[in-house]
């Protein structure tokens, strides 16, 4: 795989792709994990001399409105405070007002231009991955690097249409994850999965895989309620994919020791009222109530897996974590893992931020700025992103 150390970039104008797709309020971005990650690569461009022209999408496109919704503005302003340097804006992602400001960039100028996804509007051309768009970008730099990790698994004119047209490598970050990603192809036992999120859908593929590999798989989480109902349990009201339910009775026929389960679980006959939360056994579930995080049995369960680990993955909060007290199940967990000896890889936009927010800091662990991109690759899918890297020819 070429990476930004293998081409010659000394003096050039460098095109990289990032993944500045951050969570904003107010105008301010609120968590800036993923910008700060880009910092080594465009440090790494600085003292190359390079000018750089920096690409990122930012949510979905859908209408002139979200527009200004997902404007990039914000993560400029964040970028040009952690970099401690002024920073160019082009609010046009194509045209002559982009190439204006192009052609005048100097050596270290730094250019940030407006979401890509700007261009869905016409076409779904950055979605799409139009050769065209991907043609106007191209014609604007002479190199391209590919940073954006948690993009990988899209096929984008700005990465993988890029990637087709000019010299092409993958940034230190790409570098960085893939080289944490790469040690659980042969991991240390034992292996331990944690998975909690919302949906079973989006994490069924990767249980499947996972099931195969990990030594035990720990499931927390709104998912956890379709593997109680595969297993017969009733489960009141809580978030339940029916269309998987018969995907996880069987995974769990044919791995019965490897799946581990809540048992028990937080539960409210209301989100909003938290004085109604309590703690139940998992088969004392009233039909109007809603699992919103593991007990602190489950806890107890898990810890052990967790100790005995020398491999740990976690993708997905363990409960709702975002209210006060369903946040109690993650936090704990995090604080077993605090205490843990094994390699913990942590990915997944929801479950960084609440390790963040909860102080987390084992130094054996990585905190992955991959989300849906960390999944595909635990599932053994194409990431679009890096095959064109690594197709040669241009
Ligand atoms: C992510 O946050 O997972 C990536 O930036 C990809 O975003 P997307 O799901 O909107 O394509």
């Amino acid at each position: 795989m070429k990476t930004i150390r293998d081409l010659d970039l000394d003096n050039k104008t460098v095109i990289v792709r990032c993944d500045f797709n951050v969570p904003i309020k107010d105008g301010i971005v609120v968590d800036d994990t993923r910008v700060k990650a880009a910092l080594p690569t465009i440090n790494y461009l600085l003292s190359k001399n390079c000018k750089i022209i920096l690409l990122s999408h930012l949510g979905r496109i859908k209408t002139e409105e979200d527009k200004t919704k997902y404007s990039l503005k914000p993560v400029h302003k964040c970028l040009s405070n952690l970099l401690n340097r002024k920073i160019l804006f082009s609010s046009a992602t194509s045209g002559t007002l982009l190439s204006d400001m192009v052609a005048s960039l100097k050596n270290q100028d730094i250019l940030l231009v407006e979401n890509t996804r700007y261009e869905d509007l016409e076409g779904n051309k950055e979605s799409g991955n139009d050769i065209k768009l991907a043609s106007t970008w191209a014609s604007m730099g002479d190199a391209f690097i590919n940073d954006a990790f948690g993009t990988l698994h899209r096929a984008h004119a700005s990465n993988v249409g890029l990637a087709s047209l000019l010299p092409s490598g993958i940034g230190l970050l790409v570098e960085d994850e893939l080289r944490h990603l790469e040690l659980l192809d042969d991991p240390k036992r034992p292996y331990v999965v944690l998975l909690g999120g919302a949906k079973v859908v989006d994490k069924i593929g990767v249980i499947q895989q996972l099931v195969k590999k990990a030594d035990h798989i720990l499931i927390g989480g709104g998912m956890a309620f379709t593997f109680l109902k595969a297993k017969g349990l009733e489960v009141g009201k809580s978030l339940v994919d029916e269309g998987h339910l018969a995907t996880c009775k069987k995974i769990m026929h044919d791995y019965p020791d490897k799946i581990i389960l809540p048992e028990d679980v937080v539960v409210s006959t209301s989100m909003e009222d938290t004085s109604l939360a309590k703690t139940i056994a998992i088969d004392q579930f009233e039909k109007d109530e809603q699992g919103l995080d593991i007990g602190p049995k489950t806890v107890a369960t898990f810890a052990p897996f967790l100790h005995e680990a020398n491999t740990i993955v976690w993708n997905g909060p363990l409960g709702y974590f975002e209210k006060k007290p369903y946040d109690e199940g993650t936090k704990s967990v995090l604080n077993v893992l605090q205490t843990v000896s094994a390699d913990v890889i942590i990915g997944g936009g929801d479950t960084v931020t609440a390790a963040k927010q909860f102080g987390f800091d084992n130094r054996n662990s990585y905190l992955s700025t991959g989300g849906g991109a960390t999944l595909c690759y635990l599932e053994g899918k194409d990431l679009p992103g890096l095959t064109a890297i690594m197709k040669e020819g241009k």
